[in-house]
Formats: C-alpha cells, structure tokens, sequence
C-alpha cells in the first residue's frame, strides 16, 4: 500500500458496537505515533482516563513485551490499544483472555478453524501446514495515577506480509493474516476483532481469567512439548493454571511460570 492511499477505518461501527457497553468510549486514528501504548499512558498521565481505542497506521517505536521492538508497515499491520479503567479482583491471566478472544475472533473467519494458536504469555500465532510462526502480540500495561487504575491493552497484528529490513530479517520472519484468509485487511480485521475484546476485557474484570481458562487450553501451543525458559531451565509444558500461570514439569517438579520476566520456547 502506498503512504497516499488513504485507509478507510471503520470507526462509526466501531463506535456504534462499543458504546452502550463502555459508556463515554471515543476512538481515534493517528497517522502516525511513537507506539499506541506509550500515547495512551502519556494521555492518563495528563488527566485523560476514557475508554479509548486509539489506532495507528504506523508506529515509530513500537514495542513489545520484555522490551522488544515491535516492527510494522502501514497499511500490513493493525496497531491499537485499548485503554480504560478497570479494576478487577486479580489481574492475572488478562493477556491471556485477550489472547483468547483475539484468537476466537479471527478464526471465526476461516474455513478451518483452530489454526489461531495462542503461545503463553501473549503471542498469536498461525498454525498451518505442519508450520508454525508468530502471527500477533499483546502488550498488557496498567498505570495507577491519583488513586485510578488504568490499562493499557496493546495489540499488533501482520494482516499482509511485508518486507523486514536486512537488520531485522535475523529474526525469524512473522506469518500473516492474509496467508489464511486471502481478503483480510487492516480495517475489517479491526472490526472483527475490537467489540469481542471490549466484551472479554469486561468480562475478565467481573470474573477473572476462569472462564477462559479451557478456551486457551484448546489453542496452547505449548502444551505438551518440551520448553526452555529464558533462565535456562527445560522442562516440559502443562498447560497454564485457572489463574494463567504457566505450568512447566522440570527435573526439580511441577513449575508455575508466572514472572512477565520469563520467555518460554520450544525446543
Ligand atoms: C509482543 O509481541 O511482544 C507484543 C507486541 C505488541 C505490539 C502492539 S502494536 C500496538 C501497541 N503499541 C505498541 O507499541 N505495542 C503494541
């Protein structure tokens, strides 16, 4: 896509859609923002606590968890965040429910569902052909400011396949939307998937991250297989507890991973 052409947003039926559940709920496009995250935060921060959606076509700094850079293009990738005031009994497990309705919203759309897995804590990724590559993130945020508590739901999500630059191709290359649903694009992805995440977020805040807790098991990608956490320890995954705590069988016992610190691969 070219930097001229404009991008339709679905904004009204957004709007429309959110609304009567999220009263005095606004949503917003920004050409162009350092991450849609730190925007939302810097925006709490000056007073402004609203239900917002914010959307941006490109982002400069995007991030991802554990102080990755998270890469896009305008046009190949949906960046938003969420942003509201919740205040839920226990706070765990809440990108995982985010993982899970994201990954319910886009399979709907296909042909064969089940291919949307969900890799703990926080990625989506696309399971097709025996192949397996990281397809969308979540960065879950929260900020307490003058005795409110805010959060910061952050999603990326490649519809199209875009070139990497030759500092970022080292990594391994991320799959994309469009590789399981050929007409996919930014906007209709967007309103696929928003108005089922107000509904979960809503959700998780009365009755935590139970209920979702079978819906993530069905999509686990690591369940079952041997895993190395970022501390070297191996072990064998479990599964994730009814509070979302990955369960890791290591040499020394049953492990419950809980530290955002901590990333988990396959071997
Ligand atoms: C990850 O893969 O670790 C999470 C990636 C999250 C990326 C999204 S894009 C919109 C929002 N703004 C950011 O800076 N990050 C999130």
């Amino acid at each position: 896509m070219s930097t001229v052409d404009p991008i339709r947003w679905p904004l009204e039926a957004i709007w429309q859609a959110v609304e009567p559940t999220l009263p005095g709920f606004t949503c917003e496009v920004l050409p162009t923002v350092d991450s849609t995250n730190t925007e939302l935060m810097r925006r709490f921060k000056a007073g402004q606590p609203e239900p917002t959606l914010l959307v941006a076509e490109q982002q400069s700094a995007g991030r991802g968890r554990l102080g990755r850079q998270w890469h896009s293009q305008r046009g190949d990738s949906l960046m938003f965040s969420l942003g509201l005031q919740l205040a839920p009994a226990d706070w765990s497990g809440l990108s995982l429910a985010v993982g899970v309705s994201l990954a319910e919203s886009l399979d709907a759309a296909s042909a064969v569902h089940h291919r949307i897995a969900l890799k703990w804590p926080n990625d989506l990724w696309l399971v097709q052909n025996k192949t397996e590559r990281k397809l969308g993130g979540i960065l879950v945020e929260t900020a307490t400011f003058e005795g409110q508590r805010y959060v910061v739901i952050g999603v990326g999500i490649n519809v199209h396949a875009f070139e990497l630059t030759l500092q970022e191709s080292t990594a391994i290359a991320p799959n994309c939307l469009q590789n399981l649903q050929p007409d996919a694009d930014v906007t209709s992805t967007l309103l696929r998937v928003l108005p089922p995440l107000v509904q979960t977020v809503l959700a998780f805040a009365q009755f935590g991250f139970a209920p979702f807790q079978a819906r993530f098991a069905l999509r686990d990608v690591l369940a079952g297989r041997d895993v190395q956490l970022s501390d070297g320890t191996h072990g064998q995954a479990h599964g994730v507890t009814e509070t979302g705590a990955l369960l890791v069988h290591t040499s020394s016992g049953m492990k419950e991973i809980t530290s955002s610190e901590v990333s988990v691969r396959p071997c």
